[in-house]
């Protein structure tokens, strides 16, 4: 989602003259987009932060008629520590949280204006905290997608794109900060989505990733004032021509209904391949979680979904370490895994977020322990992904050509399971789909052929090709 909230901010600026630079050593201003859902994440930002004051004072040094560089933090971090990070960074200009960004435009007038009275040699920064929840929607006030924002300049590829329909929750699982950084939970209306894609389309888009925190609680207002739900609003973007495939991101397992199930079975544009973190095998864990499921409820989902879209691969998150977590609740975990068989999955060591019921647990996992386990389910994680991927040497799968490879000559698609895939292919062909088969299997990445003839006038029916 911060992916998507940096493009979004690149539209909101575009306007004002800003366009993306190549790095932050010539910027005009730098934005700083973080995430605070785990410790090692937040703390990123204050070393990055450190280098960022090296390179303002240089500047400085170095260009003394030049404006000093606009120095910014956004997302997470910046909600939950913004006070404490101008305090402790006092050369920052703004700070802003992920529901403001539409203000940027204000905040940058202010700093205008606060340089010109100091002349802006000081090296003390604005100051500027906007961290407020406001009653009026962000969305309501973002302009339309600029073009050239998605061109892949640190945002992404331009024929993929992410787009939020949904952000927040409450779900209150023990150990996440999101409902308090991120907010309640939310749904933009129907239409509005709608007018967002196909901007992203006509832009050369074809292919959108669907967001949320929740995002399979989406329930947004349709034209009439009827509510739409996941499924609903996946079968009218299915409707717009020109775009190929629909994804959707991350998913809560309690909440797919009957619709949401039933559209993996019959929209062909909507990709085999589904995000469901489990978090835990453990009953009692899932529990003290708040995650409101038990391991069987889980798979009972999963295997719902596999009678449906039998090739369907599966993704999760996994958290090892929660407080209490005995040797046998990881276990079960491990049991879960094995059960299911991921395509690949997220794994991550507990990580006490202030503010979180789990951090005031007193039962806290030591350290050692935690990474201990969590290297014995990520080499069963591995292995699992490895066997997915070996199954596919020898098909034939639709690709998406996202973005170049390594090598002149070589460029990357996706799979509808999401799996990297090289090959050989010209340039040309980048952002349009292609048949390729499979050729070698690698731990994180496939290999393939083109088959010829490459391309086909109707990327439908490539979507057919399994
Ligand atoms: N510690 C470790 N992992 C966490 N996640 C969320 N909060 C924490 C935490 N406190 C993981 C969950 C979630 C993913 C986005 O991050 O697995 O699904
Ligand atoms: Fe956090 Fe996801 Fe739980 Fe919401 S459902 S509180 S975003 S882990």
């Amino acid at each position: 989602m911060n992916v998507y909230d940096t493009a979004r901010m690149a539209d909101v600026l575009a306007p004002l003259g800003y366009s993306a630079a190549d790095g932050p050593e010539d910027a005009d201003m730098v934005i700083l987009n973080t995430c605070h859902i785990r410790e090692k994440a937040a703390e990123k930002v204050y070393s990055e932060l450190g280098r960022l004051r090296q390179m303002k004072e240089q500047r400085m040094a170095d260009e003394p008629d030049r404006a000093p560089p606009v120095l910014a933090v956004a997302g997470c971090v910046a909600q939950a520590e913004g006070a404490e990070m101008l305090a402790r960074a006092p050369f920052l200009d703004i700070v802003f949280g992920p529901q403001t960004y539409h203000r940027l435009p204000e905040m940058i007038a202010r700093v205008e204006r606060a340089a010109g009275n100091n002349k802006g040699k000081s090296g003390r920064g604005a100051g500027i905290l906007d961290t407020e929840f406001p009653a009026e929607a962000k969305f309501d006030h973002l302009p339309k997608v600029s073009p050239g924002a998605r061109d892949g300049k640190g945002t992404m590829a331009g024929c993929t794109a992410f787009l939020t329909i949904q952000e927040g929750c409450d779900k209150f699982c023990t150990f996440c900060v999101v409902p308090y950084t991120r907010g309640v939970e939310f749904s933009r209306p129907g239409q509005a989505v709608l007018e967002e894609c196909r901007q992203l389309v006509s832009s050369g888009v074809r292919e959108v990733t669907l967001l949320g925190q929740n995002v399979n609680a989406y329930h947004g207002t349709g034209p009439d004032g009827d509510n739409w739900d996941l499924a609903e609003l996946i079968a009218r973007l299915a409707g717009i021509d020109g775009l190929a495939r629909i994804r959707y991101t991350t998913s809560h397992p309690r909440d797919i209904n009957d619709r949401l199930f039933d559209i993996h079975g019959h929209c062909e544009k909507l990709m085999p391949y589904l995000h469901l973190p489990a978090q835990s095998g453990s009953d009692r864990i899932l529990a003290a979680m708040n995650r409101g499921y038990t391991a069987a409820d889980y798979q009972a989902a999963v295997a719902r979904l596999r009678r449906i879209r039998p090739d369907i691969a599966l993704s999760g998150d996994f958290i090892v370490g929660f407080p209490g977590e005995s040797e046998a609740d990881f276990e079960a975990t491990m049991e879960l895994v094995r059960a299911v068989k991921y395509a690949q999955a997220y794994s991550f060591k507990y990580s006490p977020r202030p503010g979180t019921p789990a951090a005031l647990l007193e039962d806290q996992v030591p350290d050692e322990m935690r990474s201990e386990r969590l290297q014995r389910l990520q080499a069963l994680l591995d292995d699992q992904q490895q066997a997915f991927n070996r199954q596919m040497v020898g098909k034939r799968l639709p690709l998406l050509l996202d973005r170049g490879g390594r090598r002149p000559g070589q460029l990357v698609g996706r799979s509808p399971y999401m799996q990297a895939v090289h090959l050989d292919a010209s340039v040309e062909l980048l952002g349009r789909m292609v048949e390729v088969e499979i050729t070698a299997a690698h731990a994180n990445s496939l290999a393939g052929q083109l088959v010829e003839p490459a391309l086909h006038r109707n990327p439908r029916q490539l979507e057919r090709v399994r």
